[in-house]
């Protein structure tokens, strides 16, 4: 398939790199391609960015049909711009769209549109440290029908966002808080997929963690809450008296390209790592033994985000006296110096945009 490129004749002015916070600026060019059951994914195109016109009755609206990611392309030192695993990416938005009944996209054609996109715009990819260009790719359900059923119809699109720090507090530790109320997600549910209504269903809880002074809710269990699984925007690591821990993937947790990542990082250093279940009582009793040196959350727009104070119930503990970790540290630092290109890619994540 040829991917027509239409450029804008009205490019906007580029912000300023040094204060980019997350989310809010949007590239001049988008890429936006259709589903239809006789043609398949057709008519792909990069056009100038502009509002989707939608029937009232569009099945996204009503149903939450759909699916999307986030992934980053990284200026270089040498002006060079790369992608960090974007197969990854790709793969799991299929294995999202599988669980959403949505129309699997061809991956390799879908890397190659997203390069083309990020050719058209790579004077938009921020130089100053740590910033990125964000790229969402993201499919809707387009038939203009109310009974519940899958879309016959689709749109997937790919916007770009000049982004900096995903938290306010950038590097330095978040507060995060523990829920009992609500639950994220249950096994069998939607939980492993990156859906719409996943962050719908997140916003209650996070609107009363902000309201107790907190960053982020860490989410339990949906059947006993008891065990810990992950916080939403990012999934989670604890280090317990040397021993790296994330909760193993089981369905109801996102399986995130940045854990997998720090999971591959400990595995090639040597590191005791495991993926397992932990209970919130676990780490309750780290705490008190003294045995609780760090968490850290990983996500690729949260990047390896320190936790220096947990709320659950009535305790609160702080972590690591509040302080950015060594572990945070070094996972921070090796996974941003292959993503900038700083450093050596000895696992091969690095893919460099034409
Ligand atoms: C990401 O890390 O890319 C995410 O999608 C998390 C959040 C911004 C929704």
């Amino acid at each position: 398939m040829q991917i027509t490129v239409a450029e804008t004749k009205q490019r906007k002015s580029k912000p300023d790199d040094s204060n980019l916070g997350f989310g809010t600026i949007f590239t001049d060019h988008m890429f936006n391609m259709d589903y239809a059951p006789e043609k398949g994914w057709h008519n792909p195109r990069i056009e100038p960015y502009s509002p989707i016109i939608m029937d009232p009755a569009t099945m996204v609206l009503h149903y939450g049909q759909g699916v999307f990611e986030g992934l980053k392309a990284y200026k270089t030192a040498s002006g060079n711009i790369q992608l960090f695993r974007p197969e990854d990416n790709i793969k799991r938005l299929n294995r999202s769209a599988r669980r959403l009944c949505i129309p699997e996209v061809d991956e390799a054609f879908l890397l190659d549109a997203l390069k083309q996109l990020i050719g058209v715009e790579k004077d938009w990819v921020p130089g100053a440290p740590e910033t990125s260009l964000y790229i969402r790719p993201t499919i809707i359900a387009t038939d203009p029908f109310l009974g519940v059923r899958a879309s016959h119809t689709y749109r997937l699109f790919i916007i770009l966002s000049p982004v900096g720090a995903y938290y306010p507090e950038g590097f330095n530790p978040v507060k995060i808080w523990v829920t009992k109320d609500y639950v994220r997600a249950v096994r069998g549910g939607v939980g492993e997929a990156k859906t719409l209504g996943n962050y719908a269903a997140s916003l209650l809880a996070g609107d009363e963690a902000h309201k107790e002074g907190y960053t982020q809710v860490l989410w339990l269990d949906g059947v006993e809450k008891k065990y810990l699984e992950e916080v939403g925007s990012m999934n989670i690591f604890f280090v317990i008296d040397g021993e790296l821990i994330t909760p193993s993937l089981n369905g109801s947790i996102l399986p995130g390209i940045t854990r997998n990542s720090v999971i591959q990082l400990a595995k090639l250093w040597d590191m005791k790592i495991s993926e397992r279940l932990i209970s919130i009582d676990e780490l309750v009793q780290a705490h008190a033994g003294g045995k609780l040196d760090e968490i850290f959350g990983s996500g690729t727009a949260a990047v390896i985000s320190p936790v220096g104070e947990i709320k659950s119930g009535d305790q609160i503990f702080t972590v690591g006296g509040g302080e950015v970790g060594p572990m945070a540290k070094k996972f921070y630092s090796a996974i941003t110096d292959i993503q900038y290109g700083r450093a050596e890619d000895p696992m091969g994540w690095v893919e460099p945009v034409a």
